[in-house]
């Protein structure tokens, strides 16, 4: 079975790739990853909030964890609450690329396209065979409007593509009012691929001590249904590479995700929740539902669905809300 694909122009062996994680902390799990068939790893994120919190720190001649320094930015988390320092990400970059022959995506992750972009450059360097942007963020200001937050962030990912000749993928939320438009754009301005959808972990309140709780709860495949109708969406009409992100668990879920205009999968919960050895039996069970269904590749099942010819999205969605809402009897 050809299970070759092409994401963001590197040639993968399969569509399989373990998502910004912890999964991506450390060499020996990532050489374990490839070993379980992983075509190749996108690394946990660094943060722009570290990058500045490392700049401020050497700038002031303090030690970011010092408590002056800390109350001084109580707003922000403090270095000691990343795993590593920025430096120790180019080591990580370095010896992953040293352990595995699988390409290694290097991940940025911030929202203002500011002086820490810079670093998009240390990890070429370093390096990272690409890189994922992830751009996570929750506007809330009320003088910013909806044009305002699209343009911020073309702008970062302007200036990220202006650091880097390597592959740029970035990563979104499903929140923006345009979609079409905006990953067109996003596309305009040399992105190489489109990673949907980061998942917001929304705190919770706890009722009895007022307060609110961090929370991290793993996806289920539910979730999967928002990237599909995305992915569908965009991948009839933008030639670029798509990943989905978020939900996907089992075979069945890659199988869905590729009809839908996936070029690769990304998966995590279900690697933290079952072990890198889960990923051997999705990609035997995927290649046997090839096989099954007598289809001869990958990109033959991207096809599958014809979406080139699918109706007009908003009038699909609108007759299909209808139906669903006046099929409903009590
Ligand atoms: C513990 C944990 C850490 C994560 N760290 C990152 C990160 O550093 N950068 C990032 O872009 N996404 C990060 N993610 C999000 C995942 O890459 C992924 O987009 C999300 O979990 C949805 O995929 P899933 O349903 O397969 O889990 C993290 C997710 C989890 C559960």
């Amino acid at each position: 079975m050809n299970l070759f694909t092409e994401y963001l122009g590197l040639s993968l062996k399969n569509p399989f790739i373990p998502g910004a994680s912890p999964l991506g902390h450390d060499v020996h799990t990532i050489r374990h990853l490839e070993d379980c068939g992983a075509a190749a790893i996108v690394l946990p994120s660094l943060f722009e909030e570290q990058i500045a919190l490392e700049k401020q720190a050497r700038e002031f001649h303090v030690e970011a964890h010092t408590e002056g320094f800390a109350e001084a930015t109580t707003h922000l988390p403090t270095v000691d609450d990343f795993d590593k320092s920025s430096d120790e990400y180019l080591r990580l970059i370095e010896d992953a690329k040293q352990a595995v022959d699988i390409p290694v995506i290097a991940s940025l992750n911030g929202i203002t396209p500011g002086g820490w972009i810079d670093h998009a450059r240390l990890l070429q360097q370093a390096g990272a065979d690409a890189l994922e942007l992830n751009y996570y963020d929750l506007p809330s200001d009320p003088d910013e409007t909806g044009y305002d937050v699209e343009l911020r962030a073309l702008e970062m990912v302007r200036a990220v593509r202006g650091e880097v000749e390597i592959p740029l993928a970035v990563k979104l939320s499903p929140f923006f009012s345009s979609l079409r438009n905006f990953a067109k754009q996003l596309v305009a301005e040399g992105a190489n691929g489109l990673v949907l959808f980061n998942r917001f972990y929304q705190p919770d309140i706890d009722i009895e001590e007022l307060d609110v709780r961090p929370t991290l709860e793993l996806s289920t495949p539910s979730e999967l249904r928002l990237r599909l109708r995305w992915l569908a969406i965009l991948s009839s009409r933008l030639e670029t590479s798509f990943a989905a992100t978020g939900g996907v668990h089992w075979a069945a879920d890659a199988v869905r995700a590729i009809m839908a205009g996936a070029t690769v999968v990304q998966m995590v919960s279900c690697l933290l929740r079952f072990g890198p050895e889960h990923l051997k039996g999705v990609i035997a069970e995927f290649t046997t539902w090839l096989e099954t269904h007598e289809y001869e590749s990958v990109s033959q099942l991207r096809g599958a669905m014809n979406l080139r010819n699918s109706p007009d999205p908003t009038g699909f969605e609108r007759s299909n809300y209808l139906r669903i809402l006046q099929g409903w009897r009590v």
